[in-house]
């Protein structure tokens, strides 16, 4: 497969250039800011390309590569639900497969499956996720996609607690409260709190070094070419 990856000289761009070095994949293309994503497209036309860019820029990104014909493989966090519904149609329209990748990382993957699982017993959820102090968006691409995962299980239980402080409660997604932490030394960790009468779960998962996103985004480009439309998850593919 012919691959540009967008962001290439950033934390993830980088780490994909060595997850990718001994694949079959021929990367025709490092892309950066200064560099124009829909001219490189057309003058290219590669097969993929891999963003792992920034959430001010990922939605129209998403779109110049599904309008210019090549499948998206999309790393970056941002993409709300309504922005990823809009892509999925625009893909269809395209005829263009792709996947969005809230986490490339296999333990988060199943941490997301576990509370999808567990949000069928438990009445109420909430998340904590926590990322280094470099992460320029909150909430992350990943408490996004697993508030987005048990509401799609259940309603979440409401509580009478009002803030005295804006965001005290963290944000509200999917009735889901999401509390961000943003502190030097972190790297990118996620507990999901399940509550019922007398008793918590805790689901936590932690990303100790970069190399846990490298197999996933291996993965992610070896099926891209198989993908008949724009998924979501990584684990459509394990
Ligand atoms: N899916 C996952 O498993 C996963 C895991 C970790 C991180 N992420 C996400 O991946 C993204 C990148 O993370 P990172 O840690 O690599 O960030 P980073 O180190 O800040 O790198 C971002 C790169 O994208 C470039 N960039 C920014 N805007 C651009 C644009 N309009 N066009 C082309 N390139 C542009 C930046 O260039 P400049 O430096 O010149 O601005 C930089 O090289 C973030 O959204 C992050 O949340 C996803």
């Amino acid at each position: 497969m012919r691959l540009i990856i967008n962001g290439a000289s950033g934390k993830m761009g980088q780490l994909a250039i060595t997850a990718l070095a001994k694949s079959d994949h021929d990367i025709v293309a490092k892309l950066n800011h200064e560099d124009d994503l829909k001219k490189t497209l057309s003058e290219l036309k590669p097969d993929a390309v891999l963003d792992l860019t920034s959430a001010e820029v990922v939605l129209q990104n998403t779109k110049t590569i599904i309008e210019s014909g090549c499948r998206p493989i999309i790393g970056t966090s941002g993409l709300t639900e309504e922005a990823i519904y809009s892509l999925q149609t625009l893909s269809k329209k395209n005829h263009v497969g792709g996947i969005i990748v809230p986490n490339f990382s296999l333990g988060a993957v199943l941490m997301i499956q576990f509370a999808e699982k567990a949000a069928r017993y438990f009445p109420r959820a909430e998340i904590i996720e926590k990322h280094h102090d470099q992460k320029k968006d909150a909430p992350s691409g990943t408490s996004l996609y697993t508030a987005q995962k048990i509401h799609g299980v259940r309603q979440n239980q409401t509580v009478a607690c009002k803030e005295t402080i804006t965001g005290a409660l963290g944000a509200n997604v999917n009735d889901i409260p999401i509390h961000s932490v943003r502190l030097s030394g972190l790297l990118a960790h996620q507990e999901v709190i399940f509550g019922d009468t007398g008793e918590t779960l805790t689901i936590k998962h932690d990303s100790l070094t970069r190399d846990c996103f490298a197999a996933g985004i291996a993965l992610a480009c070896d099926k891209v070419m198989e993908l008949g439309e724009l998924i979501v998850g990584l684990e459509h593919l394990l």
